[in-house]
């Protein structure tokens, strides 16, 4: 049987469910430089790209080199296409504006360029996160554009994916009917579909949470954590198996791989944040993929598909994953 890459896959997605030739374009360049960023990430200490510049990004975390450089990337593929209004990154404190030189499109592209940056230095797989989102209609307005074409729900996204550099470079992708995953062929260098319906188990026995941060959860999720840890003896009857790689990416791969459910909750350490991770390119695009792939992320109290963003680098709790594991912490949220 021939072997159907990311390309091919696409033209059939153009031709049986419409997906617009332009977005087919948008997802082919977004591979194509997650292969340029998997290829840097592989350099490590070789190639000069490992540690941390001396800037900090707009949420005040130190820069690593390679974060630096996967937005490069990203921005460079992606700005002289025609298929993008702009873009915005976990690296950059405002929209992305398309140089006037080049022509402009119909979506908007959000990015995490590489997660799991504090993994990069010991050599553990870390990842690229994106969303498409359709740029609004401006009315013939003229200009830069602004954070407000942005702020939509995540159910408004077109695409999601996210490219993992691990043992093997792999990406995931939802164009919102199902979840197709493609690993890359070095010696091709093309992304070859490998998992072409991926689906999280319903029931699990696995969950990832930094334990490190207990002693400042909530109430519903030190309950919930608590029952998980009581294993056979406690309400849940069942003994669970505990995994936290720090890799957002990493973490999702493997509940979509074998299950499991991920909890990134509010603490009281910010008591003014609502979580770590950031809405936009981090909880919604991974969020479009598990539900997906059949699974289910909430915030706590409210589907994170529906949330109304109001600022590009907002952040969220999350609660993602099996389903009646999301179901059950949801559940203590509003008891
Ligand atoms: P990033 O490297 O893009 O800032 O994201 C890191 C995120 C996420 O990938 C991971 O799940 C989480 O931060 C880890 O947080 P802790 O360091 O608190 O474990
Ligand atoms: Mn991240
Ligand atoms: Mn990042």
């Amino acid at each position: 049987m021939s072997r159907v890459t990311l390309s091919r896959y696409l033209i059939e997605q153009t031709r049986s469910h419409n997906t617009p030739a332009d977005l087919r374009f948008l997802i082919e360049v977004v591979a194509r430089a997650c292969k340029a960023i998997s290829h840097q990430v592989s350099k490590g200490a070789l190639g000069g790209v490992l540690g941390s510049m001396e800037t900090e990004n707009v949420q005040g975390e130190v820069q690593k080199k390679l974060d630096v450089i996967s937005n490069e990337i990203l921005l460079e593929a992606n700005e002289w296409g025609g298929h993008l209004a702009g873009m915005a990154s976990e690296e950059m404190d405002n929209a992305y504006q398309i140089p006037g030189r080049y022509p402009k499109g119909a979506y908007l592209l959000v990015f995490d360029p590489l997660d799991g940056s504090s993994n990069i230095d010991v050599n553990v797989s870390v990842g690229t996160i994106f969303s498409v989102l359709r740029c609004p209609d401006r009315n013939g307005e003229e200009g830069d554009l602004g954070e407000e074409a942005f702020l939509q729900p995540g159910t408004q996204q077109v695409a999601a994916g996210y490219a993992i550099y691990g043992p093997q470079t792999m990406l995931l992708l939802t164009l919102g009917n199902g979840v197709k995953g493609f690993t890359l062929d070095r010696e091709l260098g093309s992304f070859v579909m490998t998992h072409d319906s991926i689906k999280v188990p319903e029931s699990t026995q696995e969950f990832a949470i930094n334990m490190s941060n207990q002693r400042h959860w909530e109430a519903p999720v030190q309950r919930y954590v608590s029952e998980l840890l009581a294993g056979e003896a406690g309400p849940l009857e069942k003994n669970y198996n505990m995994r936290w790689i720090a890799s957002m990416v990493a973490d999702v791969h493997r509940i979509l791989t074998r299950g499991g459910v991920f909890m990134y909750p509010r603490d009281s350490r910010e008591p003014e944040k609502p979580g770590k991770l950031r809405l936009m390119y981090e909880a919604n695009p991974m969020s479009m993929i598990i539900e997906q792939a059949g699974g289910a992320a909430t915030n706590g109290t409210q589907r994170i598909l529906d949330i109304q963003p109001t600022s590009l680098h907002q952040r969220v709790a999350v609660f993602l994953g099996s389903k009646d594991e999301v179901e059950r912490v949801t559940g203590y949220h509003q008891a």
